[in-house]
């Protein structure tokens, strides 16, 4: 029998993206899993990429796939999103995975989200009836873990308020939170000043701050990690924290791609 295989596809030279499509092919490696990566170059046509997801989406060597995103800007990333085969759809970026998943139906869950819920369950938090309050809503994170922490499930039953970049004095909702998850790309943002003592507070922010170091650079939070801290009961740190839940959570995914487990009406 022959190991799940997973394959991420890589549009033009975003160096973050590279990094993060890097760090799953390795994760791939490390499990055992076979895995491809299709670099293609940032002039590809949405024409192009449309033809090679089609194409990987009737390959039986590949039991899930990505398109990493951000997409180049003349690529329209719905329209990518929308040809995917959602059986493959191992990131649950699909509207049909993100409709059952808001419906609370078997599909595949994304990364992140997912792997922020994975997080909650294995350090023993309760989530039923706290107040969690989402900084962000992404399609990718804020809006999914929003609905997903909302939801009459075991890890669930969170009175869920997602802020926004519209939304006024957000320390007045922030400091309300015992559950506070933060994905808006904006580093150290949050101040122990906006945490409530004992909050759980989760990180989802990984921007690339310009130093003077080899790399050249070094990641950063949303969340000022020193300041906050000492406030919280958990946090999570940056880099080290919701990160590597993403990819676990990928493979896993890819993992019940194989098994075809997950069933997609
Ligand atoms: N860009 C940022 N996060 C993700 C992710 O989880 N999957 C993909 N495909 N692109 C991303």
């Amino acid at each position: 029998e022959r190991p799940p295989h997973l394959v991420a596809v890589l549009v033009g030279n975003d160096g973050a993206s590279q990094t993060y499509v890097n760090n799953k092919i390795k994760s791939c490696r490390e499990c055992g899993f076979e895995s491809t990566l299709i670099k293609k170059d940032h002039a590809t046509t949405e024409d192009e990429l449309i033809r090679l997801i089609k194409r990987l989406n009737v390959d039986d060597s590949v039991d899930g796939f990505i398109v990493q995103l951000p997409l180049p800007k003349h690529i329209d990333a719905n329209k990518v999103l929308l040809t995917i085969n959602p059986e493959k759809d191992v990131d649950g970026f699909t509207p049909q995975n993100f409709g059952l998943m808001a419906l609370g139906l078997p599909s595949y869950k994304p990364a992140t989200p997912y792997g922020i819920l994975k997080l909650i369950q294995r350090n023993n938090i309760d989530p039923t009836g706290k107040r969690c309050v989402v900084v962000g809503r992404s399609n990718i994170v804020g809006k999914p873990i929003g609905i997903m922490l909302g939801q009459n499930k075991s890890i669930g039953n969170c009175t869920v308020t997602i802020l926004n970049s519209h939304t006024q004095n957000i320390e007045k909702y922030t400091r309300e939170a015992d559950i506070l998850i933060v994905a808006i790309g904006q580093p150290k943002m949050i101040k122990a000043d906006m945490v409530k003592e004992g909050a759980i507070v989760i990180d989802v922010g990984i921007t690339r701050v310009s130093d003077d170091s080899t790399k050249g650079y070094h990641l950063e939070g949303d969340v000022d990690f020193e300041d906050v801290a000492p406030k919280t009961s958990f946090i999570t740190p940056v880099p080290g924290g919701v990160g590597p839940m993403t990819v676990t959570m990928l493979l896993y995914n890819t993992l019940l791609a194989r098994k075809k487990v997950v069933q997609i009406v």
